[in-house]
């Protein structure tokens, strides 16, 4: 079956989800493919950490209540380090901004609803998604629900597709400009069912590795420990974890992780990634399709919502005012904040992770960042800046 659209996107995660909105405030039609199912997609436990601009984006966008209602909002971050625990204020030292604490499902939950609320039509479960004729004024993408061929006619693409959909693949390789970094670490994630250790977030860093103590609600808790990137779940018993965190997190006043039943654990790996070709005719790359961080700096669906802010407003201005100046400008204007989020977050993981095989300077330089960190406002007003996110350009015009 073929049907037609203004524009396709791939992808129903934070970057589809919010493009499809965006784009309907503007009158602008879409309509959104999505390989896994809504069950599925709604129950994937991501990220927890939404910076200001983008719970103010929610909330522009008519699907802030439950985020306002059910979500946390936190005034402040600890630092862990040398047994001594430092916060960092983030409504002092950013002139009153401060992030919330609400799970990426939860804001999917919502995203859905107010797309198919809109009358924007997610096809869930499709399969063998290939994108066609991204180079004509006719791009198209052709994919299969069950078992029937279907051919998805539009305007432009939106490749919302994370790191290992298909959209960035349609770039060709020789047109792609490429950074990679990994990590010789990962994150061990668990959740668990415990009252908070603490009423805010803190990041740790020890000689054993960093630890995150991150919450969900006053009875279930997430948090993170570094580990080997190939180690596997099956080797961490209940027990074996709970003593690795108290052991990272032990600070000689007695102070304790609160443990509880563990009812979800997972490693995740730690890479920074940025394809810098984020268009390519009638392509346009958002979120994680092409640019992946590593989490400690908790920028990634962030920077997702600062891409789709900047594409949806490029697409408007070309239907609207019939010029493509904002579909040439999309790539550098979104690469600004990109990199400075792509930055950061490698700054934060640097300072707070001991890796294996370092020499003795580079354990001293971290040392010394944290304490400079701790002990100057300047330093310590940076990384709230970066951490509560910068503004994205025009918000208001939203
Ligand atoms: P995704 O969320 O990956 O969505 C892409 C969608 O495309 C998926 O639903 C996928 O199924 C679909 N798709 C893929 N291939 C196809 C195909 N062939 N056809 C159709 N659909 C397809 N970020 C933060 O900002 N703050 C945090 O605190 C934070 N913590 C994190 C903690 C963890 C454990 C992890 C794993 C990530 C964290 N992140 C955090 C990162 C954040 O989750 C991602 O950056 C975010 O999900 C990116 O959104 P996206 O829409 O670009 O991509
Ligand atoms: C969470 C994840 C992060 O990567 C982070 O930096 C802070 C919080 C979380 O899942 O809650």
């Amino acid at each position: 079956m073929k049907t037609t659209t203004q524009v396709g996107i791939i992808g129903a995660g934070p970057a589809g989800l919010l493009l499809a909105l965006l784009l309907q405030r503007k009158g602008i039609a879409s309509a959104v493919l999505e390989q896994r199912s809504r069950e599925d997609i709604e129950a994937t436990i991501k990220a927890g950490v939404l910076e200001h601009p983008t719970a103010e984006l929610l909330r522009q966008l008519g699907v802030g209540a439950r985020m306002d209602r059910e979500g946390f909002v936190h005034e402040g971050i600890e630092l862990a380090f040398g047994g001594r625990r430092h916060r960092i204020d983030l409504p002092e030292l950013t002139g009153g901004k401060t992030i919330t604490v609400y799970p990426q499902h939860e804001v999917i939950k919502d995203l859905v609803a107010a797309v198919l609320a809109a009358g924007i039509s997610i096809e869930f479960g499709v399969t063998a998604v290939s994108l066609h004729d991204v180079t004509s004024a006719t791009p198209s993408i052709r994919y299969e629900k069950d078992g029937a061929a279907h051919e998805l006619r539009c305007d432009f693409i939106g490749g919302c597709d994370g790191f290992h959909g298909p959209s960035r693949q349609a770039i060709p390789q020789a047109l792609r400009q490429e950074h990679l970094k990994a990590y010789p670490c990962g994150w061990f994630g668990i959740l668990c069912e415990a009252p908070p250790s603490s009423d805010e977030l803190i990041y740790a860093q020890s000689e054993r590795g960093f630890v995150l103590l991150s919450t969900r609600s006053q009875t279930v808790q997430r948090m993170y420990f570094q580990c080997d990137p190939n180690d596997h779940v099956d080797n961490w018993s209940d027990d074996r974890i709970w003593a690795e965190f108290q052991a990272r997190l032990a600070n000689g006043d007695g102070w304790q992780v609160k443990e509880g039943r563990i009812f979800q654990k997972g490693i995740i790996a730690m890479r920074s990634f940025i394809c810098e070709t984020l268009r390519h005719g009638r392509l346009f790359l958002a979120g994680d399709s092409a640019h992946i961080v590593p989490p400690t700096g908790a920028k990634g669906l962030n920077l997702a919502a600062g891409d789709v802010v900047l594409l949806s407003r490029a697409i408007t201005t070309y239907y609207r005012q019939d010029s493509e100046a904002g579909l040439d400008a999309y790539a550098t204007q979104a690469l600004k904040r990109i990199w400075r989020g792509e930055h950061f977050s490698w700054w934060m993981t640097q300072m707070l992770h001991d890796f294996e095989g370092e020499d003795s300077i580079t354990r001293r330089f971290r040392r010394a960042q944290l304490d400079y960190v701790v002990s100057s406002r300047a330093a310590a007003m940076s990384l709230a800046e970066n951490y509560v996110g910068l503004p994205f350009e025009g918000i208001e015009s939203v």
